[in-house]
């Protein structure tokens, strides 16, 4: 390995998916890049190198997957999805239209309809004294808000099981991806159908992207390939997003009680979740020829982890890093990625964040734990399965 740490152990053993910080963190000490002997990968966890990686795409391709293994292998073939694992020129082309059909005054136009639906949701939920923050309020509201801006109906059970067969399936084939397999079979006649033009409802991102393939304007497949990725994409990351939110202000009330004096931090304190509890905690890359990390020699044609939840923690670039502080610049963290691929659906995910947190802002003084949380368990999405709260609302 030329001097590059082998390391033998598993990120995606249970214990760590849960707690993942222990590991991480003696990943990033190991040295600017490791290589992980149980699965043949090597592993960047530091701040740096995995920001690096995400720019480089012509050293660090997405072309081979944006996953553990290398898609364009025989044994792992599937065809590679039509935005994520494309790259320029082909990638440049879709990116423009992905940026027509949800561009900035495109979301604005959301706007009013996102937070009507927030008020609505919070005003019920918080009455009832006692919730949980998943079932009762950040699943709920996202699959209100977004499917309705694509243009498709989807209820909670067919998200979940599509939402946690994508994330897993960036992992190895454990019990995790076998699971979600299972989950995923009765909904999978669904799915497909979700990429015909004729199930998508007038008046959303799908319909326009539809159009644009009926007139010719974009190759015949990208409509369906992008209203798929923007599901996949689009659902599990903003719900997680929005529970860990709620779950890092009732375990520090001093911040919600900054938030709700200073509401300007609203745009640190989305910043900060996705620091703090980054919703697609690890992707890959391969290496498309060799090249030097830290000054450590990296080989051709490799799968690379980046580990973004690890970089979004790392003490080399953030000062105090498991402090939840609304107010630090968490901008640069490396949640959304960087470069070519970054998210596409920022804004989105911005617009749902601020209507569900200012509609509690408003109502809410206190927010606490009322049981134990619990994760998900998924091979690269972290996110809550259980968030029991209870909230004291202003006199
Ligand atoms: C908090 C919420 C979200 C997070 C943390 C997130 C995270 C990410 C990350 C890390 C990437 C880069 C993947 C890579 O480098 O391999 C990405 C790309 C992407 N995201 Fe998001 N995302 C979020 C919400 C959304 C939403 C709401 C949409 C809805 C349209 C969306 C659509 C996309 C698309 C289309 C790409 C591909 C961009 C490209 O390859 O050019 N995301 N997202």
């Amino acid at each position: 390995m030329n001097g590059v740490p082998i390391v033998d152990i598993d990120p995606f053993d249970h214990n760590y998916l849960r707690n993942p910080h222990e590991i991480w963190e003696s990943l990033r000490n190991v040295g600017p890049v490791a290589w992980l002997s149980r699965y043949g990968h090597y592993v960047l966890s530091r701040y740096d190198h995995v920001k690096m990686a995400q720019n480089e795409w012509r050293t660090f391709t997405t072309a081979g997957g944006a996953g553990i293994s290398d898609i364009r292998k025989p044994d792992n073939y599937r065809p590679s999805s039509v935005i994520v694992e494309v790259e320029p020129p082909k990638h440049t082309d879709v990116r423009k239209t992905v940026n027509k059909v949800i561009a900035p005054p495109v979301v604005r136009g959301w706007r009013e309809q996102f937070e009507s639906s927030g008020e609505e949701l919070i005003d019920e939920v918080v009455k009832r004294g006692r919730f949980d923050g998943v079932r009762d309020v950040s699943e709920p509201y996202v699959l209100k808000v977004f499917p309705d801006s694509i243009g498709l109906d989807l209820n909670r059970e067919q998200a979940v099981a599509v939402g946690d067969l994508n994330f897993n399936s960036l992992g190895p084939n454990n019990e995790l991806v076998a699971k979600a397999r299972e989950k995923v079979a009765p909904f999978l006649a669904w799915w497909h159908q979700s990429i015909k033009g004729e199930t998508v409802k007038p008046g959303g991102a799908g319909e326009m992207l539809f159009k644009l393939e009926a007139d010719g304007e974009i190759p015949v497949g990208l409509a369906g390939g992008l209203v798929q990725t923007f599901l996949r994409g689009g659902l599990d990351t903003t719900i997680s997003s929005i529970g860990s939110a709620l779950w890092l202000f009732a375990k520090n009330p001093d911040q919600w009680r900054l938030l709700r004096s200073k509401p300007e931090l609203l745009r640190g304190a989305f910043d900060e979740t996705l620091r703090m509890e980054t919703p697609i905690q690890t992707n890959f890359r391969t290496t498309t020829g060799p090249i030097e990390v830290g000054g450590l020699p990296l080989d051709a044609d490799k799968k690379v982890q980046l580990l973004l939840g690890a970089a979004n923690r790392d003490p080399r670039h953030w000062s105090d890093p498991a402090k939840f502080d609304i107010a630090r610049d968490a901008t640069s963290h490396v949640a959304f990625g960087n470069g070519i691929h970054a998210c596409a659906g920022q804004l989105i995910a911005r617009l749902e964040f601020d209507s569900v947190i200012k509609a509690l802002m408003n109502r809410v003084a206190l927010i606490e734990l009322d049981g134990e949380p619990e994760h998900r368990l998924n091979n690269s999405l972290r996110t809550l399965n259980k968030l029991p709260l209870k909230v004291t609302l202003d006199a």
